[in-house]
């Protein structure tokens, strides 16, 4: 299982595997799930174990309600964090593939979290208006944000207005394979990427851990 993730995330550092070995605790279903993710033809999408369990763990501490989860895939980041919250949680997960989002239905159910997920299919920037128009701001906790790449910005825009101050927007893929630092990449995602670190390390409005894990993983702590 550990090398299969290890092979699916290109991550050869040993200390990698011993921090992963010694430190992740996902339950029975959530190991089934990504065993069935890893065999999809985009299973590079799959959010690495390890972030999800710093989410998780962070969720915790801050005694976070209410999650924005954007960008699904199979649910692996859903599933993890509607296990982390309490009875009255909500997660709501935020994709426009319902494809995707339907392999993960059948785990949600049987780890029994299922009333927690609230699914909305659509471009995650339309749902994340909708809910600035409906007057939610400052009443959600943690987001996490995983969608496309150009997207982010704006999705980061729209979290801090909905994340209460002392919630946390977290970012994956922030490091996107090491390109951030390649100048020869100027792809659109890679250049997507580097603007928005550029502008999170200069942005007041948070406080910021920039994370070597998995694929990169910033950490914001609105003020
Ligand atoms: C990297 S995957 C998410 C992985 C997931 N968080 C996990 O932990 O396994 C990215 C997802 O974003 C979705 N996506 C891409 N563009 C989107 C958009 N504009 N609005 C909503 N979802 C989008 C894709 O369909 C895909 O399922």
């Amino acid at each position: 299982m550990i090398e299969s993730l290890m092979k699916s995330y290109r991550n050869k550092d040993p200390l990698v595997a011993y921090t992963m070995q010694h430190s992740l605790r996902q339950t029975d279903v959530q190991k089934r799930l990504d065993e069935v993710t890893l065999k999809h033809r985009r299973a590079g999408m799959l959010g690495a174990p390890e972030v999800l369990q710093l989410n998780a763990n962070l969720m915790q501490a801050i005694g976070a309600k209410k999650v924005l989860d954007v960008g699904v895939f199979t649910g692996a980041s859903s599933l993890s964090a509607a296990l982390a919250l309490p009875a009255d949680g909500e997660v709501h997960s935020l994709d426009l593939c319902e494809e995707y989002v339907n392999i993960g239905k059948p785990f949600w159910e049987e780890a029994g979290v299922t009333n927690k997920i609230h699914l909305h299919i659509a471009p995650a920037g339309d749902t994340l208006q909708k809910f600035i128009q409906e007057g939610r701001l400052g009443t959600f906790d943690f987001a996490f944000i995983d969608a496309d790449k150009v997207g982010y910005d704006n999705y980061y825009e729209c979290c801090l207005k909905l994340i209460r101050p002392g919630g946390i927007i977290a970012f994956d893929n922030t490091l996107w394979d090491g390109n951030v630092i390649n100048s020869e990449d100027q792809s659109e995602d890679t250049v997507a990427l580097r603007k928005l670190n550029e502008k999170l390390r200069d942005d007041q409005r948070i406080n910021i851990s920039f994370l070597k894990i998995g694929d990169g993983l910033t950490l914001c702590f609105k003020k």
